[in-house]
């Protein structure tokens, strides 16, 4: 069933290319991961329409550069008030795609229309160089130009965020946009293009097409009009996509999987450790890049914090986004509820003791009950590989160098966490944790405001902030002689 809109026409089930919805035969179906029902369908398009999406942003680009900064970030702010006067409809449609609380995605559509009104302000802060010349009859003079047409694809897990936090700052400077949202999150997708044609967008400025993953990948990495290429999902995926892009030398930003540490030291206050360890493991069902993914906890405070952890994830509620109270929503699919699974029964099998959940839960088949796992083996898969699900494992250490150790004994690099109260220690950790963001005291670092991004494989780039602006711009220099 779909969900009760205020406002029925945001519930798309067409492509917007070149400013047109536009319909086909060949559909996909999208269920509503809480209880699998069929919500709607989009259309199944391919390389043909993903072309004349490019051809569309391609043209669209000189018009829309010929605008000032200000008059594109006005369309951008206009676009998310547009977002936050429509929040419940928007909330809800995500959360029958999605599955996350209704909560979850109200707070989503705020963060989303953030990036939307932070890179509407920054639109108009774009800085060029005049640099002190080489020679005494030359003049240098440095700009910032929009890169061109971008290429996107995004994930399921954040249907409206990843979409804004890539199109801000891509339509804030000058570029114009075809993405590709997941097929399970299409509709936060259309509802979005439709409020950003209502918010002014012109035609081609904002393109989405669905379909054919594979044919749409390759023409937003191989066509030669597209300039940059922006992508969030897994690791494997990235790498994949960024080798098709180098045919093509096109910018590439990738922000890819995680394995965050979450470092409990002996000094920590334990009551607010476990508050910022239920933010950063179970926000979303634990389906996010940044989630904890092992708990790394000092030996003086190890009993004391797995028993409160317990105890505090064993009152979450468990249910259906739009059916009541719910702090913990299905997994996205099957497939997911199986890597929780295995990544649970590995644990136990090497050794580790439930102290709450390891089951699935009795609301639907895609939930899992949330799980606390004390001694952890240090090599076990839930340490190495990225649960994406509701699983908090302990492993225990004695010194900060065997933490340190621990935490980054890993190829990902995005996000890690700390407690502790020792002020100086917050600097070796901020220098020392190879990760492209740290939480010190808090299990939440994601704003607009802040440089959102990983190191090693984790990614390329920075999203939010004023250095996410810097992704779609390129340097150009004029040497005058004069
Ligand atoms: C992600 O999971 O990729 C994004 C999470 C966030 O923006 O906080």
């Amino acid at each position: 069933m779909r969900p009760d809109l205020s406002r029925a026409d945001l519930w798309r089930e067409d492509c917007y290319i070149a400013g047109v919805w536009r319909s086909g035969d060949e559909r996909i179906a999208v269920d509503n991961p809480a209880n699998g029902e069929t919500i709607g369908s989009v259309p199944f398009m391919g390389t043909a329409e993903t072309e004349e999406a490019v051809t569309a942003a391609d043209a669209a680009l000189p018009e829309w550069q010929r605008l000032t900064g200000k008059e594109r970030g006005a369309i951008l702010r206009r676009w998310a008030a547009l977002m936050l006067e429509h929040c419940e409809d928007l909330a809800r449609i995500t959360t029958a795609e999605q599955g996350k609380p209704l909560a979850e995605a109200r707070g989503e559509v705020v963060y989303a229309a953030a990036f939307l009104e932070w890179f509407g302000e920054e639109a108009r802060r774009v800085r060029g160089e005049v640099l002190t010349p080489h020679a005494s009859d030359r003049r240098l003079v440095v700009s910032r130009r929009p890169i061109g047409v971008v290429g996107a694809i995004t994930p399921w897990n954040f249907p409206l965020a990843m979409i804004t936090r890539k199109a801000g700052p891509a339509l804030a400077v000058g570029c114009t946009f075809v993405i590709k949202p997941s097929e399970f999150t299409p509709f936060s997708a259309m509802a979005l293009a439709l409020l950003g044609e209502e918010a002014g967008i012109p035609p081609g400025v904002f393109n989405v097409v669905t379909g054919d993953a594979p044919a749409i990948g390759e023409v937003l990495t191989e066509d030669v009009r597209v300039g940059k290429f922006t992508f969030t999902g897994s690791t494997a995926v990235g790498k994949m996509l960024a080798a098709r892009c180098a045919g093509t030398v096109k910018r590439v930003s990738l922000e890819l999987g995680g394995n965050a540490p979450f470092i409990v030291f002996e000094d920590a206050d334990i009551d607010a450790a476990v508050e910022g360890a239920i933010t950063s493991k179970f926000r979303n069902t634990g389906q996010t890049c940044v989630c904890a993914n092992r708990f790394i906890v000092h030996d003086d405070v190890y009993e004391r914090f797995a028993e409160k952890l317990a105890a505090r994830v064993g009152q979450m509620i468990v249910g259906a986004g739009l059916e009541g109270p719910s702090d913990q929503g299905p997994l996205i699919d099957e497939r997911a509820l199986a890597k929780v699974e295995d990544h649970v029964a590995d644990a136990l099998a090497r050794g580790g003791r439930l102290l709450a959940g390891g089951k699935r839960h009795a609301a639907g088949a895609n939930f899992y009950t949330p799980t606390v796992i004390v001694n952890v083996a240090p090599d076990a898969r839930l340490c190495h590989e990225e649960t994406f699900g509701p699983v908090a494992g302990l492993i225990r250490f004695r010194t900060e160098d065997e933490a340190i150790r621990l935490a980054n004994d890993t190829r990902a690099g995005l996000a890690a966490y700390a407690y502790t109260r020792d002020a100086s220690r917050h600097w070796r950790l901020s220098e020392q944790l190879k990760y492209g963001m740290v939480g010190l005291n808090t299990g939440l670092v994601s704003t607009e405001v802040a440089p959102f991004g990983g190191v090693k494989e984790s990614g390329i780039g920075r999203e939010g902030s004023h250095l996410g602006i810097d992704d779609y711009l390129e340097t150009r220099l004029a040497c005058i002689a004069v």
